[in-house]
């Protein structure tokens, strides 16, 4: 029988949904990857990251490219997974880009951002051979001139634009004239843009701005991309210099909850399609190309945190459970103050439905996953996942507070889990410490 003509594969071909189907993970059983494992454990399932790439790029029109924020999830098999699947990779520190060399990227397909980049860094990035380094500043800019012309290269570079940073505005704004962290003002650009564009040791390649963390309505996602291109045509027109690419970085939306929708892709693609039609007719933006820099839209689904319940206390109708792992591994609900989506993965009988305080074992308060969230009762031993946890997870963490053990990585590929980091050692990390031992 081949993959069309069984609707349960092909339904799982398009599948962008989470990791958890029918109790159980990435198509495994979790008691017994814990029993593999051990717990807490992180699994992603490269396989449905691999869907959810095929499904991006699918919608996209010509001209538009995808490349992974590696700062969503660094872990190497991921992030080399992610390589082999075609997309390129945005890098914000040269840890990143040592990372996404040896996962095996083009240079050429590698773009460096972020606030802070020291000399080093940029020298490193200009020695690689990158296809392009976005400036946040015009100190910066000059500071790369002068790297790039030290190593006897011409480096492409996007200018960063800064935008109002309230994710809840109507369009995303570009901002005016006030130097904020992030990039550069409008005020600003057009002396950067004359600096790259007289500079042998730059190629102005066009211009960057992030957007919104975690937009959910293509709407919004395109009209920034609209705006970011309305700009670049307009430093072409004043510097005379043809801009060949606007980075509209990440914010591709995933819901977290049950009562929020997944981005409209198809609604995403009718936008950008007549976006790119418009274009066509300008002169200066016929062979405009875009690249989106995506994190969490490409990861985030394909990744859970699960723990062991370890205490249960309190009323059975109000019960507290006490897990393994917390906010030391998964810090990101605390953090953003936004509630994941948690599944008692209890491997037998059918449970009453409670509200449930869900905990891990720090000495702090704000180390709780869930307040009185529905959930099936838990009991002493059960794993515990937590949902949506593949993008800033582990990476964004404090896994040295309170010296637990930290969680293994495993991925999950055609069925067949591999650890990809072992777990952290308390040990370890006791051993890399030094104790001068003043007195002696
Ligand atoms: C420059 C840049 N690009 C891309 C991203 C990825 O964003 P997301 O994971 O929301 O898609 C970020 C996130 O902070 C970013 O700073």
């Amino acid at each position: 029988m081949t993959q069309t003509e069984d609707p349960a594969s092909a339904a799982a071909e398009t599948d962008l949904d989470g990791i958890l189907q029918g109790g159980r993970l990435a198509g495994l059983a979790p008691e017994s990857l814990a029993q593999v494992f051990g717990t807490p454990f992180y699994l992603y399932d490269l396989d449905l990251i691999g869907r959810r790439v095929k499904a991006l790029r699918s919608i996209l029109p010509p001209g538009f490219r995808v490349a992974f924020a590696v700062k969503a999830n660094p872990a190497l098999a991921v992030v080399a997974h992610l390589g082999r699947s075609g997309v390129g990779a945005d890098v914000a520190s040269a840890g990143e880009l040592a990372l996404v060399l040896r996962a095996g990227f083009d240079p050429a397909n590698v773009a460096m951002t972020g606030p802070g980049k020291r000399d080093d860094e940029l020298a490193a990035a200009v020695a690689a051979g990158i296809g392009a380094i976005t400036v946040e500043s015009i100190g910066e800019l000059r500071r790369l001139e002068s790297i790039a012309a030290r190593a006897g290269r011409r480096q492409a570079v996007l200018l960063r634009l800064a935008v109002s940073e309230d994710a809840r505005l109507e369009t995303v704004r570009l901002i005016g004239g006030v130097e904020g962290k992030f990039g550069m003002p409008l005020s600003t650009l057009s002396e950067a843009a004359a600096i790259a564009a007289r500079s042998p040791n730059l190629d102005l390649l066009g211009l960057h701005a992030f957007g919104a963390s975690n937009l959910r309505d293509a709407d919004q996602l395109v009209a920034h991309v609209a705006q970011l291109v309305d700009v670049a045509r307009d430093v072409t027109r004043e510097v005379g210099v043809r801009l060949r690419l606007v980075d509209a970085g990440g914010g591709l939306g995933i819901p977290y909850a049950d009562d929020e929708e997944p981005l409209d892709l198809t609604l995403l693609q009718r936008r950008l399609q007549s976006l790119r039609a418009r274009w066509d007719e300008v002169p200066e933006l016929g062979d405009m190309q875009v690249l989106l820099e995506p994190g969490r839209f490409l990861v985030g689904p394909a990744g859970v945190y699960v723990a062991r319940v370890v205490d249960v206390k309190g009323p059975d109708s109000a019960p507290v459970a006490i897990l393994d792992g917390g906010i030391n591994h998964a810090l990101r609900p605390a953090l953003i103050r936004s509630e994941h989506r948690l599944a008692v993965l209890a491997a037998d009988s059918i449970r009453a439905l409670v509200p449930v305080t869900v905990a891990g074992p720090l000495c702090t308060g704000i180390d709780v996953f869930a307040t009185g969230t529905c959930l099936p009762r838990p009991r002493v031993g059960d794993l515990v996942a937590v949902l949506d946890m593949g993008a800033y997870g582990f990476t964004e963490s404090m896994p040295w507070f309170l010296s637990h053990p930290g969680p293994a990585e495993v991925a999950v590929k055609g069925g067949v889990a591999r650890l990809i980091r072992p777990r952290l050692d308390p040990e370890d990390v006791l051993e890399r410490q030094i104790d001068p031992n003043w007195e002696s």
